[in-house]
């Protein structure tokens, strides 16, 4: 276990009940754990900036499964990124609607690369990005 610091910090009112307002909306037990949070969410955003950097996330994307040559191309983008895939998973959300939660791993600019393809991939309704971390800046 790393050893715990303590230092001050100073903040004007107005800025700090806004912030004591946001650690009671977010369920934070006190303001360390909060501060410590946004500290380590930043230093994960600094890293998504690094396009060369190995980072980890999950590309989600929502599609209507009735369209066979969309699932084709789908497939298809997904096995000429295979370097990059971990693993994905598919839901069927109802008769029409399927989600696949994409797992990546490898360095950022081919990971927003594999991305894109998908969104701009015609017959995808939805395609989002959750980006994380290898869990080595934080
Ligand atoms: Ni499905």
């Amino acid at each position: 276990m790393e050893k715990v610091k303590r230092f001050g910090v100073s903040i004007e009112q107005n800025l700090l009940n806004k912030f004591d307002n946001y650690i009671k909306e977010n369920k934070y037990k006190n303001r360390s754990e909060a501060i410590r949070d946004l500290i380590r969410e930043n230093f994960v955003n600094n890293a998504w900036e690094d396009l060369n950097k190995l980072v980890a996330g999950a590309i989600v994307i929502v599609y209507d499964h009735h369209k066979r040559a969309l699932l084709d191309k789908i497939v298809d983008i997904q096995h000429s990124y295979q370097d990059f895939i971990i693993s994905s998973q598919h839901i069927h959300l109802d008769h029409h609607n399927c989600m696949e939660i994409i797992v990546v791993k490898g360095v950022m600019h081919k990971l927003l690369e594999l991305e894109s393809l998908l969104k701009a991939t015609k017959g995808i309704k939805h395609t989002t990005f959750a980006k994380s971390t290898l869990g080595e800046e934080i």
